[in-house]
C-alpha cells in the first residue's frame, strides 16, 4: 500500500517549485492532494495511486483561504494532512527594509500559514499531521534577509507551540527546512549570489525539490509517528556543520 493511501492532503502554494514536488509526489504516494495557486485554472488529474486537484487561491488572502477550506470540507470531508508551503524571500537590509517589505513577508509567511492552520485543524480528524516550510534561514543571519528570516524563526516557533496544543489530538506538527534549493526562487539571485551559496554547502551543490518533497512525506506520513514540533533540514548540511 502506497505511503499515503486514502489520505486528504491540502498543500498551501502547491504549483512549481517545492510545493509542487511536495503536491505532486503526495499525490503518487496515494493521496487525494488540494493544491492552491493564483496561477492558471482548476484542474483535476489522477496520479500514480492518487489524484491532484489545483484549486486558484491567492494564498495570501485569509478569507480565500477560508472560503478554500470551507470548499475542501464541504467536498472531501476532512483534511488528513497539511502543508503550509508559500512564502516569499526578497532582499533588504536593516537600512533599506520598508513597510511594505515587512507587510508582505509576514503576511504570507506568517499571517497567512497561521490562519491556513487553523483552519485546516479545525476539520482534521485526530492522527493528522501539519507540515510547514520553514527555512534554515530561521537559524543562521544571512545579510539581506533578516524580515524573511525573522517569518522562518516565526514558524519554527509556532510548530512548537502548536505540537504542544494539538498533541492530545495526536496531530503532528513539523517544520521541514530547506537550504537553497534549485527553484524560481532561487533563480532570482545571481549568478555570483548562487556560486557563492554553492560553496557554504557541504555537498556541494544545491538541492532539488524533490529531496525536499521527500522530507515533507516523511514528516507527513506514519513513517514519523513519534516526532512533532521538530525541523527536519534539508541543506546538505549547510546550517548544521
Ligand atoms: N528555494 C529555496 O532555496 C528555499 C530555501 C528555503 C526555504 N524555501 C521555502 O520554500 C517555500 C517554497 O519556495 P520555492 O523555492 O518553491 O519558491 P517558488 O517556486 O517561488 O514558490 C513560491 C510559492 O509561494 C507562493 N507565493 C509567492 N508569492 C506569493 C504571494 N505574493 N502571494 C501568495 N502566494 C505567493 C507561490 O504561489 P503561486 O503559485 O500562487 O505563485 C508558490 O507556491 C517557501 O516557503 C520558501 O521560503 C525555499
Amino acid at each position: 500500500m502506497s505511503t499515503l493511501s486514502g489520505k486528504i492532503a491540502v498543500v498551501i502554494g502547491g504549483h512549481g517549485g517545492i510545493g509542487g514536488a511536495i503536491a505532486e509526489r503526495f499525490a503518487a504516494e496515494g493521496a487525494t492532494v488540494y493544491a492552491t495557486s493564483r496561477r492558471g485554472d482548476e484542474w483535476a488529474v489522477e496520479l500514480g495511486a492518487g489524484k491532484l486537484r489545483a484549486r486558484h487561491v491567492d494564498a495570501a488572502d485569509v478569507t480565500a483561504l477560508a472560503s478554500f477550506f470551507e470548499a475542501v470540507s464541504s467536498e472531501a470531508g476532512r483534511v488528513d494532512v497539511l502543508v503550509v508551503n508559500a512564502g516569499i524571500s526578497e532582499f533588504a537590509t536593516l537600512d533599506d527594509v520598508r513597510e511594505d517589505h515587512f507587510d508582505r513577508t509576514f503576511d504570507l509567511n506568517v499571517r497567512a500559514l497561521l490562519f491556513a492552520a487553523q483552519a485546516a485543524t479545525a476539520i482534521m480528524p485526530d492522527g493528522g499531521s501539519i507540515v510547514l516550510v520553514g527555512s534554515i534561514a530561521d537559524a543562521i543571519g544571512t545579510q539581506g534577509y533578516g524580515v524573511y528570516g525573522a517569518t522562518k524563526a516565526a514558524v519554527r516557533s509556532f510548530a512548537r507551540t502548536w505540537a504542544n496544543e494539538l498533541a492530545p489530538r495526536n496531530i503532528r506538527v513539523n517544520v521541514v527546512a530547506p537550504g537553497p534549493t534549485d527553484t524560481a526562487m532561487m533563480a532570482a539571485a545571481s549568478e555570483e549570489a548562487r556560486k557563492a551559496l554553492t560553496k557554504l554547502i557541504p555537498l556541494g551543490r544545491m538541492g532539488r525539490a524533490d529531496e525536499v518533497a521527500s522530507a515533507a512525506l516523511f514528516l507527513a506520513s506514519g513513517q514519523s509517528s513519534f516526532i512533532t514540533g521538530a525541523e527536519l533540514p534539508v541543506d546538505g548540511g549547510m546550517a548544521q556543520v
